[in-house]
């Protein structure tokens, strides 16, 4: 039977101007799994992730070579609509970023933008994507209230509720939790082992403890290529390459 993937990255490298951030990137992401990024500062995660959904497009110098094929197109080719790809490739942020607008508004907005009328539909998409999000409990007699008036954790839900109203079918997270206290940390990584159930995560975090409760698969990046990648259990029990057992035995100490 043929291995499933969900993304596959061949040969990728990528450049910022004449500086070469990643180095023969090859990568299956599989699907409904959570698959965790680990390497130090600037070694290129968060570039690696951006390029899934082209938001290193908006980056003049950006350049990037090889291929990333998503459900059997790749994501660079020349029939590639951009939109449709965010839409299905959605994206939540280290720090939670709120529109300026109330709690429902940021829910509905991507619905909004893609010409949805009809006001009940987009009622029940908030409403189940709050659910879905272990919020609604928390905000459903305040929809109206500024999603500036929310915790730093609640931001962080509505994020990820705004990019669930899309009904993506991967989502890109860039160390989501790093703003937010051990509580509200639990409560998303609780969030995204449900979510995990209907889509494909990538998560960037430098918390390796996180890594390693939630995630799959890891990947661990260093100065843009991958050292290893693997079942995250037998990457943390015994790592194959000396670099990466050395990466984590310096952040367990
Ligand atoms: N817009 C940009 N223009 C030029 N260089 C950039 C740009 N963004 C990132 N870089 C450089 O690319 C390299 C990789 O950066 P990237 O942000 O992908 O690292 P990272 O692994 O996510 O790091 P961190 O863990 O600190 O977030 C770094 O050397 C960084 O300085
Ligand atoms: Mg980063």
């Amino acid at each position: 039977m043929r291995e499933k993937i969900k993304i596959e990255f061949k040969n990728t490298g990528f450049w910022y101007g004449s500086k070469q951030i990643l180095f023969g990137v090859n990568l299956k992401i599989y699907p409904k799994k959570i698959t965790a990024l680990i390497g130090p500062s600037g070694c290129g995660k968060s570039t690696l992730i951006r390029c899934v959904n082209r938001m290193n497009d908006l980056i003049p110098i950006a350049k990037i070579d090889g291929r990333i094929i998503y459900n059997n197109e790749d994501i660079y080719g020349k029939n590639a609509d951009i939109i449709e790809l965010r839409k299905k490739i959605g994206m939540v942020f280290q720090k939670p970023n709120p529109f300026p607008m109330s709690i429902f508004d940021n829910v509905a907005y991507g619905l909004r933008i893609q010409n949805m009328k009809d006001k009940n539909i987009i009622k029940q998409i908030v409403r189940s994507s709050l659910e879905k999000a272990d919020l609604w409990t928390e905000v459903k007699d305040c929809l109206n209230c500024s999603a500036f008036g929310l915790s730093g954790g609640q931001q962080q839900r509505l994020c990820i509720a705004r990019a669930l109203a899309n009904d993506p079918d991967v989502i890109l997270m860039d160390e989501p939790c790093s703003s937010l206290d051990p509580i509200a940390t639990a409560k998303i990584e609780v969030l995204l082992k449900k979510i995990k159930r209907e889509k494909t995560i990538i998560i960037v975090t430098h918390n390796m403890q996180q890594a390693k409760r939630i995630s799959d698969y890891s990947c661990y990046l260093l100065n843009g290529k991958i050292i290893e990648y693997s079942k995250t259990e037998k990457m943390f029990i015994n790592p194959r390459n000396k670099l990466t057992k050395d990466y984590l035995d310096g952040m367990f100490g």
